[in-house]
């Protein structure tokens, strides 16, 4: 998968302003905060030049997560949905996936860094899909959310949030939501932390897990495990100078969930884990309709096996 060439042009007009060496730094220094800066809810960054080169390394990625989060829930749903809140939504990247997927222009971003607000309205600017978009400030934490849609989703943001806040928040965002909630974090043992608190969230209040899970009820992986999902992305130009990085290609692993106000029937097998290709024969670790089990699969069944060689974490069979 790749981010669009409007996208991809829109970040690549902004180097015309800045020093390349510049830049490379600032980029290892927020690869340094995402990665070991303890979430106190204080901000991550704030400057223009932070701003561009979290778009130049993570945009992609989030767009790849998001989208792919958002295509499996779709495919789960006969929802119609004609409003998105994008919550947290950085230089907009999230809302670049969302409208590949979905028909409709009313999607409203909220950020609470003016720099991202900014940076993320000037790219949209370059796209006639998106320029109406509109862009406020908020804090998710601190304001009230008086307005509802069909969809709320929030990227790569709960992790942000301190610790002792995120339960609001969670609230926050299911208040919001006429129908669907879509949560996405960081595919590892914190961020799949986070996806669980959601989870337990949405099950005190009655709703249902659309995905990825296989049933309605509290996760069993056991607390040292976690359910993550892979999508591949193509490197752009300037991303893998940035990185001074030679692969054309980044997997990015991410957790996430979907759930919605509406009864739906989430039942089925979803590898958890990347499948163990053997002569003749494939090893999962699956959950399938809540309970996580080994499957095999081997050659004498064909058409089976032709179809989960071509599968990858993270997917249903
Ligand atoms: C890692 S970025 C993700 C941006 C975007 N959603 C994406 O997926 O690329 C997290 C964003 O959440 C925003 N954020 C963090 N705490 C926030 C809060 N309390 N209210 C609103 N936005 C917040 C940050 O400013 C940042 O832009």
């Amino acid at each position: 998968m790749k981010i669009s060439d409007i996208l991809e042009n829109a970040i690549e007009e902004k180097l015309n302003h800045v020093k390349l060496t510049e830049l490379k730094q600032y980029a290892s220094q927020l690869s340094e905060k995402y990665m070991y800066q303890e979430r106190t809810g204080d901000t991550l960054l704030n400057t223009e030049i932070e701003a561009l080169a979290y778009s130049i390394m993570r945009m992609p990625a989030t767009y790849g997560a998001v989208y792919t989060a958002l295509k499996h829930t779709l495919e789960r749903i006969d929802g119609n949905i004609q409003s998105v809140l994008d919550i947290g939504a950085g230089t907009g990247a999230a809302t670049w996936a969302i409208s590949e997927l979905l028909d409709t222009k009313n999607i409203q971003c909220f950020e609470r860094e003016q720099v991202m607000l900014e940076l993320g309205k000037s790219f949209m600017n370059q796209n006639p899909k998106l320029k109406d978009i509109s862009w406020d400030y908020m804090d998710i934490v601190e304001d009230d959310l008086d307005v509802k849609a069909d969809l709320v989703v929030t990227s790569y943001m709960l992790n942000e949030i301190k610790p002792e806040n995120r339960k609001d928040v969670i609230n926050k965002l299911i208040k919001s939501s006429n129908h669907i909630i879509l949560i996405i974090e960081p595919g590892t043992p914190e961020g799949f932390q986070n996806i669980k608190e959601v989870q337990k969230r949405a099950i005190e209040n009655n709703l249902y897990i659309i995905a990825p899970c296989t049933f309605q009820g509290v996760c069993p992986l056991p607390n040292e495990d976690w359910c993550h999902s892979i999508v591949r992305m193509e490197r752009t130009k300037v991303h893998k100078v940035l990185k001074s990085a030679d692969l054309p290609y980044e997997d990015e692993k991410f957790s996430y969930i979907a759930i919605s106000k509406e009864k739906c029937d989430n039942s089925g097998t979803r590898i958890l884990r990347h499948p163990m290709i053997e002569k003749g024969k494939i090893t999962l670790k699956v959950c399938h309709n809540g309970e996580i089990e080994d499957m095999i699969v081997t050659k004498k069944d064909k058409e089976l096996f032709k179809m989960v060689k071509k599968k990858k974490c993270g997917d249903w069979i």
